[in-house]
């Protein structure tokens, strides 16, 4: 851990004398190396055409700080090594490093945000290319287009065509994949799984369900309507019936449930959301899932450990199911048993995205790559 902090700080030390250090390595090659080295500034960095030199830390330069319209500066960047166990990574959050980063993300909800009034965000994305253009963009930099978003939620996709050299994004085929979480492999017996499972004694509710944007239009809220009026569904957070969830915290009060409605607000590939991995798995409910396809889930969840509304060919038939599950504890038991074998990981919003591009742009080569058809591709 503290290796790229020492020799960051070593770079730094040495950014004073670098010129000279430089114009001393060119005698160098023309000169006896060795008298010449001897008259070198303590310990400098490796010149970066000497073989075998450690690379230079990658820089990433976030251009807006997420949600938030503006410039990342200000905000403390993670600390990759300490986080994730990634070494050689720069964040970097001022706009006028732009010239030192490999790669820069661009945060697509303040893209077109910051693209109004033009609604398809080409506003910002014309000023994007602008600076391409102008040269402010040093060959072999990335550009990344990142979104967490669904494709139902995500104008403005079509101004973006050819500006951007990678994606990051929840889909599986981005070129930065960063799931909403994932199922780690327990280490061992000692790991503990997703948190202690509550006792099913302490399971006092039968299904849960957190929502803050409400619409009657929507596939979930027609789908909460027809089982709740079936079922006991307690329903929290700032959407319709909603009521504020207690100060116990989130996790603790859906404990306390037997499932947890995790209905996506949209449905489309990959989009699989912290409904399922914090609010139901990590918590120690079983997920009811409403989104992609049940083929798209098991790539990422073992089958037994999900219900899926599309098992069930009405809403009577699935709430039968969860009624049958109450009464047998055994086989609602079956539904927890990827607990032995795995924990849950919940992505860290912002920091992880960040350093898994670092991540990325370490473990890429420099073969160029541009995003054509940025929209044919999220909505496919
Ligand atoms: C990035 O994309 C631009 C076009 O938007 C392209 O000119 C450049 O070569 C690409 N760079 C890399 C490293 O892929």
């Amino acid at each position: 851990m503290a290796a790229p902090r020492a020799r960051r700080r070593g770079r730094r030390a040495g950014a004073g004398p670098r010129g000279a250090w430089a114009a001393a390595g060119l005698l160098c090659a023309a000169l006896v190396a060795l008298a010449c080295w001897a008259q070198l500034p303590p310990a400098p960095p490796s010149p970066p055409w000497a073989p075998g030199a450690p690379r230079p830390p990658v820089g990433v330069l976030l251009w807006w700080e997420p949600f938030r319209g503006r410039g990342a500066a200000g905000r403390p960047p993670p600390d990759c090594g300490l986080r994730f166990g990634l070494r050689g990574c720069r964040l970097l959050t001022d706009r006028a490093a732009l010239g030192e980063a490999q790669a820069v993300l661009f945060h697509h909800r303040d893209l077109v945000r910051a693209g109004a009034p033009s609604p398809d965000g080409a506003g910002e994305a014309a000023a994007l290319a602008a600076l391409a253009a102008a040269g402010a963009r040093p060959p072999g930099q990335r550009w990344v287009w990142m979104n967490f978003e669904s494709p139902s939620h995500s104008p403005g996709l079509r101004g973006l065509r050819g500006l951007f050299n990678w994606t990051l994004s929840y889909r599986a085929d981005s070129d930065v994949f960063v799931p909403y979480g994932r199922l780690r492999a327990r280490a061992g017996p000692g790991d503990p799984p997703a948190g202690p499972l509550p006792p099913l004694a302490r399971k006092r509710g039968l299904a849960a369900w957190v929502v803050s944007h409400w619409d009657e239009r929507q596939v979930r809220v027609r789908l909460y309507r027809r089982l709740s009026a079936l079922l006991p569904i307690d329903v929290f957070g700032r959407g319709g019936p909603g009521r504020p969830v207690p100060r116990c915290g989130l996790l603790h009060l859906l404990a306390r449930y037997k499932f947890y409605l995790a209905f996506e607000n949209s449905r489309h590939r990959d989009y699989i959301t912290e409904k399922l991995w914090r609010n139901a798995l990590l918590a120690g409910a079983v997920p009811v899932v409403l989104g992609p396809d049940r083929a798209n889930y098991e790539r990422f969840v073992p089958r037994g450990a999900f219900i899926h509304v599309d098992d069930f060919p009405s809403p009577a038939a699935l709430a039968a199911h969860l009624r049958f599950l109450d009464r047998n504890a055994a086989v609602y038991r079956r539904y927890f048993r990827w607990r032995r074998r795995f924990a849950v990981h919940l992505t860290s919003f912002w920091d992880e995205p960040w350093c898994r591009a670092c991540e990325a742009v370490q473990a890429a080569g420099g073969r160029a790559q541009v995003v054509g058809d940025l929209a044919g591709w999220f909505e496919s």
